[in-house]
């Protein structure tokens, strides 16, 4: 496993995306955590949300049986969703902020949280008032890094001209399929639909201020359009995986892990596997250096349309 450092933080490149382990019991949790451990990946990724709280509890539970673990993690919650019966909407009041870390501590039973994200942007969000959760949180030692998930530019601008403490991360969805974030860049200046930069040259923000990417559903189209792999609307994709497969003898999830290693932005993907024979898979994708010609050729298949 490679590992980035990020001031006293050092994350495996491959983080636990834990919003699906919400139904597992605390057995299958266990076990998932330890081999995420043992193959290398110290990073787990939480929601207040998931599970209404249950993935933290469950969590939580696997740390009281091994409470030497934490010593070893890199814990990352998010919080800022609040659910409805019909739709979810936002709070990024300071109240909410730090009525909902509370929430995770007791959940995850830890003294602290590595790092915490705001999970959506809030349309109301008054950026001094998010400065004076982070500051209260900072220092009371409860939140140690601060970042964001779903946030364009100019969103993270505004949240850091009022914020002390760096955002460091950024959390978004990308992966062959979905990298919007990529195609609008390379169809610059052009009359294709691919030209419209739909997120504010966010990659190149994040590079330019060193927040790290963190992908996630980097197997997922959409919540509900299900995955391209193995979907009959991405033939050629899912042919070059597979043959890209056999050359480095790993599995389809491992190609994919491995392109989005290989962007320079030094992305941090997650895996949301709860599956670890899925997850020991996945890992192999970190050892493996796809070449340019393949990792354009994947990125082809999976935008469908000629490069310029
Ligand atoms: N910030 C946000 O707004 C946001 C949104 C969504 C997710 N996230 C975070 O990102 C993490 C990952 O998201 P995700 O779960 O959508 O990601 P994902 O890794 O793209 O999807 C995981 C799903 O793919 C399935 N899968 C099927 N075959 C697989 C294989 N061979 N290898 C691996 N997985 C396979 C998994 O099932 P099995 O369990 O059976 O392997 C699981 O249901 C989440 O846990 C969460 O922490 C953040």
């Amino acid at each position: 496993m490679k590992y980035i450092q990020k001031d006293h933080l050092k994350i495996s490149r491959i983080g636990l995306g834990c919003m699906r382990i919400k139904e597992k019991t605390v057995d299958e949790v266990e076990m998932l955590v330890k081999t995420a451990l043992d193959n290398g990946i110290n990073f787990f990724d939480h929601a207040d949300i998931y599970g209404n709280g249950n993935s933290e509890k469950l969590f939580g539970e696997v740390l009281k049986r091994h409470p030497d673990w934490r010593k070893h993690m890199v814990i990352q919650t998010k919080c800022g969703v609040r659910r409805a019966t019909n739709t979810n909407y936002y709070d990024f009041s300071k109240e909410y902020i730090i009525k909902s870390v509370d929430g995770s501590l007791k959940r995850l039973g830890v003294h602290y949280i590595d790092i915490l994200l705001l999970h959506r942007p809030d349309l109301l969000m008054d950026p001094k008032e998010v400065a004076d959760a982070f500051n209260t949180l900072y220092e009371s030692g409860k939140v140690k890094y601060f970042g964001v998930s779903n946030m364009n530019s100019m969103q993270m601008e505004l949240l850091q001209k009022h914020c002390k403490q760096k955002i460091m991360f950024n959390q978004l969805q990308f992966n062959p399929v979905t990298s919007s974030m990529l195609t609008s860049s390379v169809f610059m200046n052009r009359f294709d639909d691919e030209a419209l930069d739909r997120d504010g040259s966010t990659l190149d923000y994040c590079r330019l201020h060193d927040i790290t990417i963190q992908p996630y559903s980097i197997l997922q189209i959409s919540k509900y359009l299900g995955s391209y792999l193995d979907n009959p609307e991405y033939p050629e994709l899912n042919a070059l995986l597979q043959e890209y497969a056999e050359k480095y003898q790993v599995t389809k999830t491992a190609i994919v892990l491995a392109w989005i290693l290989k962007h320079p932005a030094d992305m941090v993907p997650l895996a949301g596997t709860t599956n670890p024979h899925h997850l020991i898979e996945l890992c192999k994708g970190s050892e493996i250096e796809l070449t340019r010609e393949e990792w354009y050729f994947i990125y082809h298949a999976s935008i469908k349309k000629r490069l310029p």
